[in-house]
């Protein structure tokens, strides 16, 4: 058992690496839209968030396997080319997918996560893990707030879309996730985690694109 849960804190630390690759790229495209500073602080910080992650979830990993783990490999991950849409409404598209949406169906799954954990030290990960993705969710509403109404209805219309992309994607991932989970060991039980997605979009990520004035 503790074999399968280091294996999930593996394939997390890779997929945490990726995340921070990402997060290069939607930083740099923040740039180039001219974004406040407090969204560039909020955005690059998040690049040093996930390489950290990446390093915490790669110790889990060491510690249930009980030997060494490589780190995840460090790579440019490829991003969503949302066809027709222009080279700049792409970046505002990016900047939502990965943040409105992506991390913030993390951190629902971390939610989950920390409610099947009892070991104070997994307990406090999570709960540090959390905190940080919701900062990493805000850098996209922050970024909504900022963009005119036109860029606004342009992104809406591909909301939908890119929601049904993402939470596809998650839910492939979660679905090779065991079926009672590891309670205790802050592995949720599969249909806990996949009810964690719904949950997420239902009462955080609509609500949040109809607070901030996305019309879907
Ligand atoms: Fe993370
Ligand atoms: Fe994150």
């Amino acid at each position: 058992m503790h074999a399968e849960v280091g294996a999930i804190w593996r394939e997390r630390a890779q997929s945490e690496l990726n995340a921070a690759s990402g997060f290069a790229i939607v930083a740099t495209e923040l740039f180039e839209l001219g974004a406040p500073s407090a969204v560039l602080e909020l955005a690059t910080r998040a690049v040093h968030d996930e390489v950290r992650h990446a390093e915490l979830c790669r110790g889990l990993a060491e510690r249930y396997l009980g030997e060494p783990v490589a780190p995840p490999v460090a790579k440019r991950v490829s991003m969503p080319r949302h066809a027709g849409a222009d080279a700049e409404l792409v970046k505002h598209l990016h900047v939502v997918g990965l943040c409105c949406v992506n991390e913030t169906l993390a951190a629902g799954f971390l939610e989950a996560c920390l409610e099947a954990t009892d070991a104070p030290d997994v307990r406090e990960l999570a709960r540090q893990h959390l905190a940080d993705e919701v900062r990493h969710a805000r850098v996209g509403w922050a970024h909504l707030a900022w963009v005119d109404a036109a860029t606004r209805r342009a992104i809406g219309g591909f909301v939908p879309r890119m929601l049904t992309a993402n939470v596809a994607r998650w839910t492939r991932r979660l679905h090779i996730m065991p079926r009672a989970g590891f309670p205790g060991l802050g592995v949720p039980a599969r249909a806990r985690a996949l009810a964690s997605l719904e949950e997420t979009v239902r009462e955080v990520v609509l609500p949040g694109f109809a607070a901030v004035g996305v019309p879907l």
